[in-house]
């Protein structure tokens, strides 16, 4: 018991795990996720719709969208921005790890008459010949990623982008950070059953990392025939860390927003946003 409380309050170095599939590919979790994204009044997986709404109608007229406008949509997820954004003519490319998610979307995509083409598939792994005016990354998934494979992402976006192409994304941001506590918690059926429909043991180790910025939640789910692990990494940036990334990978930021919809950048928001283009 001692030495299995022990590997459960064991802190591994930042990044050191990649378990992402395990939270949004999982056959239970992945159902309870859907739920999340499609619930219109929360901002759990997918912001909510009056969010979304806005975002897009912000996203349409920054760049310009029309009939001729190639777009990306890393982690789309059921494609709540990727089916707004073809409505308006775009021609929108989703890729998602959740099989459930894509399903869902290609439903939607097919009941509107929307021609979206929608990729299942690790975006780590994504290659294509296509070329994209526009690539998105929405809700922070860019934190989840460690330096290595936000840098292999920025080279890849810089790849797929056409010449003067752009890409959008959002990220927590360090007065996020500072609100941040460590913390060890146990419960039974932890997340109202969200691990498992079965009954289960969750604990939940929350690990600050000071120097770096970033903070895990690592949950090990005991099961009567399994213990696994979830590592939730996030990355917290201030804005001339998201630039120094950015202009590492060979683009300029051209403007810094408190989110995804526009508004104006604010160093106490808890997130923000980011414009970069093919330098
Ligand atoms: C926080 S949700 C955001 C969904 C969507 N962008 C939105 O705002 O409605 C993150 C999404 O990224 C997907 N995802 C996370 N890591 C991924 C990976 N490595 N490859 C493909 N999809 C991934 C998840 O399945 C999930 O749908």
């Amino acid at each position: 018991m001692f030495e299995a409380l022990e590997k459960i309050n064991e802190r591994p170095d930042p990044f050191q795990f990649y378990t992402a599939s395990d939270l949004w590919t999982d056959e239970h979790t992945s159902k309870q996720m859907l739920t999340f994204h499609l619930n219109e009044t929360i901002d759990v997986s997918s912001r909510n719709a009056e969010f979304i709404n806005r975002s897009v109608e912000w996203i349409a007229s920054e760049f310009d969208i029309d009939m001729d406008t190639k777009i990306a949509d890393f982690g789309c997820g059921p494609g709540l921005y990727a089916t707004r954004l073809s409505k308006r003519g775009a021609n929108v490319t989703g890729i998602d790890f959740s099989k459930r998610s894509i399903e869902y979307a290609k439903e939607v995509a097919a009941r509107e008459k929307l021609k979206i083409s929608y990729v299942h598939q690790n975006y780590l792994e994504f290659e294509t010949e296509d070329r994209f005016d526009l690539v998105l990354m929405i809700m922070c998934d860019f934190c989840a990623l460690s330096p290595t494979q936000r840098n292999g992402m920025l080279s890849k976006f810089r790849k797929l982008l056409k010449p003067r192409g752009s890409v959008l994304l959002d990220v927590y941001s360090l007065s996020a950070f500072e609100q941040r506590q460590e913390a060890a918690t146990y419960e039974m059926n932890q997340l109202n059953g969200f691990w498992s429909p079965n009954k289960y043991y969750g604990f939940l180790n929350t690990f600050k990392y000071d120097e770096e910025k970033v903070i895990l939640d690592k949950y090990t789910i005991i099961e009567p025939e399994r213990t696994r692990q979830v590592y939730n990494w996030l990355q917290y940036f201030t804005s001339e860390g998201l630039e120094s990334e950015f202009s590492q990978a060979g683009f300029l930021v051209k403007g810094i927003y408190s989110d995804v919809a526009g508004n104006h950048y604010d160093e106490k928001s808890s997130e923000f946003a980011v414009i970069a283009n093919t330098a």
